[in-house]
């Protein structure tokens, strides 16, 4: 059956694993497997901006010895022109697999639905399971593990990096705690959803009103843009409830003396995050927006090797 990556709890704990072996393969050698030989083409559709996205999908879909096929919706028939089930029969016919960077959830759940090639979530409003793959593999690489680790994601807790911390961190066995004001906290399901997964894997969920409290003896610290994308009209009363939330070197300090500091980028400077943290010593930033390209390149060779 065909395997799909919408959310971060479509794979097991074990498969989240293999997956994040294989980016640590191409990481050692980036051209060593060539699922994508012919070349067969991947589409990478976008509805919304994107930099390391774009960039890493047609890199890694390359350095795998296939096409990419970027696709803006803004120039094709999907956009309330044509539906994402008939767009992915369309696709289906001539393309390796799907990566679609979109709004809401259930778009996604509608392409996967209404194809036989691997439908990936590159970003909806609800997660960002690349990003995450991403940033686990960082995490491994600079901890050598991830199972028992504490990661505490600050700010928008509704976002899709803190809903996708949460289903991935517990696919992981971490323990994840996301740090927000009320009206922020995550989608009651998927933490439901997440500490479901937890309980398999000996991880947690857990949610912190007080900022310092979430941080305190933390392995990993996150935290992401207050205005995502789809948000912008939100923007003045979201600074000023989420100022509280910002990463800056007191907050951090808090955090274990050697605690990484991750963000999925962009970030807004003197908002979410200080430079002083961004630019510091604890920030693997760079590493992070590098292993996109090889968690996304594992990613599609596991798919592809499922189908
Ligand atoms: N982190 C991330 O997904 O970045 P882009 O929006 O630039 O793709
Ligand atoms: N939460 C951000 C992530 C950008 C990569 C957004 O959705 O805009």
């Amino acid at each position: 059956m065909t395997r799909h990556l919408l959310r971060d709890d479509d794979v097991s704990q074990s498969e989240q694993s293999e997956i994040l072996d294989l980016a640590l393969e191409l990481k050692r050698d980036r051209f060593a497997l060539t699922p994508l030989a012919g070349p067969q083409t991947v589409a990478v559709i976008f509805d919304k901006s994107s930099t390391r996205t774009r960039v890493s999908f047609a890199v890694g879909i390359a350095d795998l010895g296939g096409v990419p096929l970027i696709i803006s919706t803004a120039n094709s028939q999907l956009g309330g022109k044509e539906t994402a089930a008939d767009t992915a029969r369309v696709l289906e016919r001539q393309v390796a697999a799907i990566a679609w960077r979109t709004y809401a959830q259930s778009g996604l759940e509608e392409m996967a639905a209404g194809t036989m090639v691997p439908v990936i979530n590159a970003l909806s409003d609800d997660f960002h399971p690349c990003q995450l793959l991403a940033d686990l593999l960082t995490i491994r690489e600079h901890r050598g593990r991830l199972a028992g680790l504490t990661a505490t994601f600050l700010g928008d807790g509704a976002s899709n990096m803190a809903q996708s911390y949460l289903l991935a961190g517990a696919t992981a066995g971490m323990h994840v705690r996301i740090a927000s004001p009320r009206e922020f906290e995550p989608a009651a399901a998927v933490v439901h959803d997440a500490r479901e997964r937890a309980h398999v894997t000996g991880g947690s969920a857990t949610l912190f009103a007080d900022p310092a409290e979430a941080v305190a003896g933390a392995d990993v610290v996150i935290t992401d843009t207050w205005v995502s994308m789809g948000r912008e009209a939100e923007k003045a009363e979201r600074l000023t409830r989420l100022s509280p939330y910002q990463v800056n070197a007191s907050l951090l300090a808090l955090a274990k003396p050697d605690a990484l500091f991750l963000h999925c980028l962009p970030a807004d400077r003197g908002f979410e995050v200080t430079a002083e943290v961004l630019d510091g010593p604890q920030s693997v930033i760079w590493d992070e927006a590098e292993n996109r390209l090889h968690a996304q390149k594992a990613l599609l060779t596991w798919l592809l090797r499922q189908a």
